[in-house]
């Protein structure tokens, strides 16, 4: 085949196609229009003409022999049949039939207990915690509070107070209990605007407000004792740092902490991480060192419950198809309609 006749070849093909003969070949091929895309399997070609031909054949194999939605086969036109075609008929996408609600429910649920090995990023924070000031980055879920529940077992054993800050009450309140479960109610007090529990516990809940308002004290003179023996700070959800109203309450509580005193922020997945550890290296002491993972632990799944209370998978498939947008789920789509025909003031244009 020259260059050509594959050009025109490809040309002929559906987008979906195209992509799945891109997988593995052009990267990020799912941001490529199909103009640009034919442009980037030729250029790949040069690597492995042979390879991209012969997948390039496997996938119209499969599409000629995948039965079509209707339940009719697809084949590619004969002469005497290709007669019988309007000229611009549209070609049919290739894709994987879409996912079932089923399919997509299965494995949710509570797993068969196995007993509990940290991972080596856990491990690793755990280790330089010790050492350094350390920031954590790692997807939501990933298991933050492992760390942080032994760095403070590991800071009291060794008759340092520890400081743990949420941004909000009702999850100082949720970590309040399960510390006290963890350490017993005598070692585990809680400090926000609504409660004020066991102030002199070696292991204190507060929001990240109340610190940044006790720091404030300590720094015109009216020192808390327990910020003498302060061990550790824990800041959880530090990606609090960029919010563009409450951020500062992170960068005052960082900038004002003990210097004796560890820090520790646990954080969902940033997008700079490696900057604010610099910039911790920068205003603190001691070196901080950056902890991140992102695999996450258990996939996310996209669904789509409508308000009627119908739920389906949002898209045609289980993961989630980055960049995608041609994959939604059938019945997301027909609901999506549904709802836009039921709120849509009459007279605005439907998508
Ligand atoms: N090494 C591990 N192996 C298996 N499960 C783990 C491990 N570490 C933590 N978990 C479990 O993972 C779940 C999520 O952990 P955790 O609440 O600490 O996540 P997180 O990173 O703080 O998430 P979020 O960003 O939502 O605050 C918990 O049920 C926890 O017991
Ligand atoms: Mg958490």
């Amino acid at each position: 085949m020259t260059t050509d006749e594959l050009e025109q070849l490809l040309a002929r093909q559906p987008v979906a196609l195209l992509h799945r003969l891109a997988r593995g070949r052009v990267h990020r091929h799912f941001r490529a229009g199909k103009r640009r895309l034919i442009e980037l399997l030729l250029q790949h070609s040069s690597q492995n003409r042979a390879g991209l031909e012969s997948d390039l054949q496997a996938l119209l194999e499969v599409r000629q022999s995948r039965p079509e939605p209707g339940g009719r086969p697809t084949h590619t036109p004969t002469p005497s049949t290709r007669k019988q075609l309007p000229a611009q008929a549209p070609i049919p996408a290739v894709m994987e039939p879409a996912i079932s609600l089923t399919s997509w429910l299965e494995g949710i649920g509570v797993p068969t207990p196995q007993p509990f090995v940290p991972d080596p990023w856990q491990l690793e924070a755990l280790s330089a915690v010790g050492e350094t000031d350390v920031v954590i980055s790692v997807p939501t879920g990933s298991g933050k509070t492992y760390v942080a529940v032994e760095a403070a077992r590991r800071a009291m054993e060794d008759n340092r107070t520890v400081i743990y800050t949420s941004p909000l009450k009702a999850l100082s309140n949720t970590k309040y209990a399960e510390f006290s479960r963890l350490f017993g109610s005598e070692k585990v007090g809680i400090l926000t605007g609504d409660r004020q529990e066991n102030g002199q516990a070696p292991l204190l809940i507060m929001t990240t407000e109340i610190l940044r308002n006790l720091l404030y004290d300590a720094a015109s003179g009216e020192i808390d004792v327990r910020l003498d023996t302060l061990g550790l700070v824990i800041l959880d959800e530090s990606q609090y740092l960029a919010d563009p109203e409450r951020g500062v309450v992170w960068e005052e509580t960082i900038i004002f902490c003990p210097s004796q005193a560890r820090l520790l922020l646990l954080s969902a997945s940033i997008g700079n991480p490696q900057d604010i550890a610099d910039w911790l290296t920068s205003i603190r002491p001691t070196t901080c060192r950056l902890v991140r993972h992102s695999k996450r632990t258990v996939p996310l799944r996209a669904g789509y419950l409508h308000p009627n209370g119908k739920l389906t998978p949002l898209f045609r498939t289980l993961g989630i198809p980055y960049g995608h947008p041609s994959q939604l789920h059938p019945e997301a789509k027909r609901l999506f309609s549904e709802y836009e025909e039921e709120t849509l003031p009459a007279g605005r244009p439907r998508r």
